[in-house]
């Protein structure tokens, strides 16, 4: 199974999500992230989000931010949405129904009713990005139960 981690610049929310659901799943799981938007593509992650996830003993510094492409759509057979905005243009890219039930909010996917959307640390501190980690932690938690269930 391939799952696709997407947030808006590839380079906070997704990547850490993406760090995170690869040591909850077997290597036979192939996990990714991308992002929305194209302006930070061929960067890695934000400081931050590197050293929120080191603090966490996982390694995200080699992952470089790209852009979400058609092929996803057909490659991935999970796309994880990390906010709203996000899930309506990555659903505004599929061009089917097929594509479009593979598309989800990640907190809907996971359960988390009490918040709708992964908030975006790029404008926050670190504190902002710990609390990011713990949702996605707690989130992957859960998808990674559906998933091997
Ligand atoms: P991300 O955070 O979507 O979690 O990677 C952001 C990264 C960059 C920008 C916004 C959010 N930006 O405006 O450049």
């Amino acid at each position: 199974m391939k799952i696709l981690m997407v947030c808006l610049g590839n380079i906070c929310r997704s990547p850490v999500a993406e760090g995170i659901m690869k040591t909850k799943l077997p290597e036979n799981f192939f996990v990714d992230s991308a992002g929305t938007i194209s302006m930070h593509k061929g960067k890695h992650p934000d400081k931050r989000a590197i050293k929120t996830a080191a603090n966490h003993h996982i390694d995200i510094s080699n992952q470089k931010s790209r852009p979400i492409t058609k092929a996803d759509f057909e490659n991935f057979d999970k796309i994880y949405c990390m906010d709203i905005d996000v899930y309506e243009d990555v659903i505004s890219k599929a061009r089917n129904e097929e594509q479009r039930q593979k598309v989800s909010l990640f907190l809907d996917a996971s359960g988390d009713h009490k918040n709708a959307e992964v908030p975006d640390p790029y404008w926050g501190n670190m504190d902002d990005f710990e609390e990011v980690f713990q949702l996605l932690d707690r989130g992957c938690d859960v998808i990674k139960n559906q998933i091997l269930s």
